[in-house]
């Protein structure tokens, strides 16, 4: 009896973090990590890497906790804050396609472009929402 009541919990705190998705500042650590890897692919023009973490970037999971408590601070600049990840995502997207045709000038204009694109966001939100979404937390 005991050990279904353990498998249960489990079950459910799996299934509660998987609604809650990752915290966005996790998110965004290892997107950083990953903006690295373009830039040695960049540099080594190994394609494959570039290829890996745009997939990455393009297949990230979404921090939804976060999310909701960034909808409600921002209200009606949250689309101002979802246009920023549009940028992001379209400029990795055409880094992606410039990698396949092994085009290394467009790849590393493309990238320029992203970089520009995260630091909008970072630009314009960051400090605003450290103070929204770390109230509960140390992070
Ligand atoms: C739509 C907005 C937005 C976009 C686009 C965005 N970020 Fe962020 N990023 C944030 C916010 C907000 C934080 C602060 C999160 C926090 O402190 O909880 C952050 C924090 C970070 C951090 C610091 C994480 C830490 O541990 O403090 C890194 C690194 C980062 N972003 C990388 C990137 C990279 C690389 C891109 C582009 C490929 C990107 N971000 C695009 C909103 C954005």
């Amino acid at each position: 009896m005991n050990k279904i009541f353990v498998l249960f919990s489990l079950l459910l705190s799996f299934n509660l973090s998987a609604q809650e998705g990752p915290r966005l500042k996790t998110l965004m650590a290892t997107m950083g990590g990953h903006a690295q890897g373009m830039l040695y692919g960049i540099l080594y023009e190994n394609y494959e890497m570039i290829d890996n973490a745009v997939a990455w970037v393009n297949n990230h999971e979404q921090p939804t906790a976060d999310m909701a408590k960034i909808k409600e601070e921002l209200g009606i600049e949250a689309v101002r804050f979802k246009y920023y990840d549009t940028l992001t995502h379209n400029a990795a997207n055409a880094m992606g396609k410039a990698a396949k045709k092994k085009d290394l000038r467009e790849v590393s204009k493309q990238y320029a472009t992203m970089v520009q694109s995260c630091t909008k966001c970072h630009d314009t939100f960051r400090e605003r929402l450290r103070v929204v979404l770390h109230r509960d937390d140390n992070l």
